[in-house]
């Protein structure tokens, strides 16, 4: 199969992979031919393209992080708790949010989260990824931007805890890693308005969701201390520039053998605010995506005096830059014949993302070729562009 943008998704085409809503519902099951009507409904949803079944690529086969399936489960508990956030949001006018340190004025606002289910859903994600040995991260191409908020917790989610399986932490971390990045920014969805985007930057309470959040963590009649510190410095800096409390970092790994300083960053927090960067720049939620590449060289740039370094590094490891399925132009290669040919990567380079296995599909004038595989394997001056 191959993934084409939604400008290039034409009736009679077959879907290789199915499509879920952000709720959870299944839209359009795999080996459905497209009519114009799904086609609209695709774009109604906000996503980008769709992975098609298509002549010559049928050994490309995209990983899945996780079942789409579980991650539709998963999304559905989250809209739920999310939506019933941002329905409450319109009575709470009176409260100030940046002195707020409890709800014991507000007892509607106790037990929000349906923390239980959350968390179920997050230990079977992370059974799945221990099953299938996944520690690498393709493309999370499939987003749709109708749901931002949703789709963007259960990436980052995702991300970190590659990034923590990485680290070689053990379940009850991951466990905990795991619902902090979900929640990461649960408090957006209460100071935010119901059928809105997510509140950015110049909202005039953006600085106080990381603290928001914590508290409808904990107020969700949990003991979730560890998670609740994550959340509330997600946004902290490593040299003390970040919000709310301008916490400092060392640039340490995130290991469970570091122990832990006061006034320093928790170690959790720290992978949360890589994953949730990262995922911030690729998936374009304030400014155009940026590429897996273009957001680690932009990551890399930042690390040390904004993020820990020993965290962007092991992202930098765990990031498939040129993801299997995804469009690619040959920029530079030793054989010149290829040079500004595209083709679909059906096989990724994990010593050396541009020198992946790929099948051509146009030629240097966009006319399309027979698909002819090529390996750059080895290949020490291949380049390659990712076209999205
Ligand atoms: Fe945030």
């Amino acid at each position: 199969m191959r993934y084409c943008t939604l400008g290039d998704l034409t009736p009679g085409m077959v879907l290789g992979r199915s499509i879920y809503d952000a709720s959870g519902r299944l839209l359009l099951n795999e080996s459905k031919a497209l009519d114009d009507r799904f086609i609209k409904r695709i774009e109604e949803l906000g996503f980008s393209g769709a992975y098609i079944d298509a002549a010559g690529f049928e050994a490309v086969d995209p990983p899945e992080v996780i079942d789409p399936a579980l991650r539709a489960r998963t999304q559905a508990i989250l809209v739920e708790s999310f939506d019933t956030l941002a329905n409450i949001s319109s009575v709470l006018e009176d409260v100030n949010f940046s002195e707020l340190t409890s709800f014991d004025s507000h007892p509607e606002l106790h037990k929000m989260l349906s923390v239980g289910k959350i968390q179920g859903q997050i230990n079977q994600i992370i059974d799945d990824l221990m099953d299938s040995y996944t520690i690498e991260l393709p493309c999370l191409l499939l987003k749709s931007q109708g749901r931002l908020l949703v789709e963007h917790s259960t990436d980052t989610m995702l991300i970190a805890l590659l990034i923590g399986l990485n680290f070689k932490f053990v379940y009850r971390e991951l466990k905990q890693l795991g619902l902090a990045a979900m929640l990461h920014d649960v408090g957006k969805a209460l100071l935010g308005t119901a059928g809105e985007p997510p509140i950015g930057p110049d909202h005039p309470n953006y600085k106080d969701h990381p603290a928001t959040g914590g508290i409808i963590l904990l107020e969700s009649g949990t003991n979730h201390y560890t998670e609740c510190a994550a959340i509330q410095q997600h946004h902290e800096r490593q040299d003390g520039k970040g919000f709310p409390n301008h916490l400092i970092g060392y640039n340490k790994s995130p290991e469970q053998s570091r122990t832990y300083q006061s006034g320093t960053i928790y170690r959790m927090a720290e992978i949360i605010s890589v994953a949730d960067a990262y995922d911030t720049l690729t998936s374009g939620i304030y400014a155009a995506p940026l590429s897996p590449e273009e957001a680690i060289k932009t990551l890399i740039k930042r690390s040390f005096f904004e993020f820990n370094s020993y965290v962007v590094n092991m992202l930098a490891q765990v990031v498939q830059v040129f993801p299997v399925g995804c469009h690619v132009e040959i920029v530079k290669s030793s054989d010149p014949t290829y040079q500004n040919y595209c083709g679909i990567i059906k096989a990724a380079n994990t010593e050396n993302a541009h020198q992946a296995e790929l099948i051509l599909t146009d030629d240097p004038y966009g006319k399309a070729t027979k698909p002819v595989l090529l390996s750059l394997s080895g290949d020490s001056s291949a380049q390659l562009k990712l076209l999205l």
